[in-house]
């Protein structure tokens, strides 16, 4: 008997921990969006324990009156609270590539509890190519997005382009994800599209890189 709940517990978490070995490994070759079934899982409250919205606010530096894109919101586990962070001056644009992760999104801003808010935009697209004018945003930020984007320096590219000059991309990543890259994989991607990096904030499982976008861009003036 004791041998058999030995085995069962030692199976589980082997299980798991072989799936996100094997999620990692796939990703790594070819990046993938994450299932939209997942959208309740990451909107939860077990994990805003781990990752604390009023942290990731303040360690993206998101603040009152900023017009802001956030890029892969997924089902919107912190887009609320950005939403309040900005306040009535600001505005939050919440994009992602699947209808079915924007329609859990949806549906939670339905909810009584959040009948008060009135400045998120949800958009369907695709940040590697957006229909935003030049210079739109004072601020991009991204929680888990960035290494399910096949190119991702064409993502970064395109929020260069729509970010105002010295505006800021804040790349959160946390290490439950099986796409998480380390600190100097993110600063390493950023800076080759043109990003400086201001701080790096966190711990190994949960950090947050901010960069600028500089008033001077290189790119165009070296074509
Ligand atoms: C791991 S989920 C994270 C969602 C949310 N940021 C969070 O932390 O709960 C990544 C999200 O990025 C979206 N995504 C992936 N590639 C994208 C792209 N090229 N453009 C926009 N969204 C994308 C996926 O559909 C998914 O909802």
């Amino acid at each position: 008997m004791q041998l058999s709940l030995l085995i069962i517990l030692t199976l589980i978490p082997g299980f798991f921990i072989f799936l996100w070995i094997l999620l990692s490994i796939i990703g790594k070759f070819h990046p993938f969006p994450v299932p939209s079934f997942m959208g309740k899982y990451l909107d939860s409250n077990y994990r805003r324990i781990i990752q604390n919205p009023n942290k990731l606010i303040e360690r993206s530096c998101i603040t009152e009156g900023k017009r802001v894109l956030e890029a892969g919101c997924g089902s919107g586990a912190f887009t609320n609270y950005v939403a309040k962070a900005v306040g009535n001056k600001g505005k939050v644009y919440a994009l992602d590539i699947q209808d079915k992760m924007l329609e859990q999104l949806r549906m939670k801003l339905m909810r009584f509890e959040n009948r008060d808010i009135k400045n998120i935009f949800l958009i369907k697209g695709d940040i590697c190519k957006t229909s935003f004018k030049d210079d739109s945003f004072d601020l991009v930020y991204m929680v888990a997005v960035l290494q399910e984007i096949p190119d991702g320096k064409k993502a970064l590219l395109e929020i260069k382009r729509i970010l105002k000059p010295e505006g800021i991309l804040a790349v959160t990543e946390f290490i439950p994800d099986p796409d998480y890259p380390r600190k100097s994989t993110t600063i390493k991607q950023c800076e080759a599209a043109g990003f400086i990096l201001d701080k790096i904030e966190g711990s190994f499982i949960n950090y947050t890189a901010r960069f600028i976008k500089p008033d001077f861009d290189f790119e165009k003036l070296e074509q």
